[in-house]
């Protein structure tokens, strides 16, 4: 089963836009060591609520640069599509209430899914409403890096009400590999084990960060083969697609092969009520 990440949803990749590459020449670099893991597709991610370069981050001229980053692949015949989205920042409600009718603050433009980060250090106290919010209005959330927060560090529970309200949750290759910390490593690994993940991503601003190839070895020893591959190959292109997406259980040895594509996995539905 090749489990070669084929899509990165988290990567802020766009030229002079927010906190991740300067100039173009740093975001093609970033294009091509994305093509040289065996990615085809990254999701330009950029913040959306925060200021960065003088200037408040929003989603008009979102897709007006991702065209621009794609002509210029384009003319170097660098393989790779980029596709638009977003990493909107919780507490400012305004942007949630643009959605579902401004698209650009969603992925793929399609109104289905949106990427949220916390404010703080740690997951707010409001993170339960914005996740009703948006679900409310036919967005599935994906909370960003929550093995970063350090009440989610403390303790993994912090987020359950969340996950079982249908929350995804994409962690940080990086944090895998351990570049970001041994508090993110641990947490990252735990939600892992806790069955709660449903995407791997690089949340890349520049070369050096990890890209999800970086460690697939890793997850397919803790959750086994077909997990690592619903994780890095299945959910992604599912979520771009607008399908339904469920976090990743570990392999069990009652196969789930003859479940239906868009089942939620036993595991899950074991988890929310006890079968
Ligand atoms: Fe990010």
């Amino acid at each position: 089963m090749d489990s070669t990440p084929k899509i990165d949803i988290h990567c802020h990749i766009l030229p002079d836009w927010d906190d991740g590459p300067d100039t173009l020449e740093q975001s093609l670099a970033m294009c091509e060591r994305a093509v040289q893991s065996g990615l085809e597709t990254v999701v330009a991610t950029p913040h959306i609520g925060r200021e960065f370069r003088g200037r408040e981050c929003d989603s008009p001229g979102i897709s007006q640069a991702v065209a621009q980053l794609q002509n210029e692949l384009a003319a170097r015949q660098i393989p790779l599509q980029i596709v638009p989205g977003g990493e909107i920042l919780m507490g400012t409600v305004d942007l949630f209430a643009r959605l579902p009718a401004d698209k650009a603050l969603s992925y793929a433009h399609k109104g289905k899914f949106a990427l949220i980060e916390s404010p703080f250090a740690a997951w707010p106290d409001f993170g339960m409403q914005i996740v009703n919010l948006l679900q409310n209005k036919g967005i599935t959330p994906i909370l960003a890096h929550p093995e970063r927060y350090i009440d989610v560090q403390k303790d993994p529970k912090t987020l359950e009400k969340e996950v079982l309200q249908g929350a995804l949750l994409q962690i940080t290759a990086g944090a895998l590999t351990g570049e970001m910390g041994r508090a993110n490593r641990n947490c990252a690994l735990q939600l892992l084990k806790n069955g709660w993940v449903s995407f791997i991503s690089s949340d890349a601003h520049n070369t050096s960060h990890a890209l999800p190839a970086d460690c697939v070895n890793e997850v397919k020893k803790l959750l086994g083969e077909r997990a690592a591959h619903t994780i890095f190959v299945e959910n992604p292109r599912k979520m771009l697609e607008g399908a339904r997406v469920f976090p990743v259980s570990a392999d069990t040895n009652d196969d789930e092969d003859d479940e239906a594509p868009n089942e939620a996995p036993r595991g899950f539905l074991r988890r929310l009520f006890g079968k």
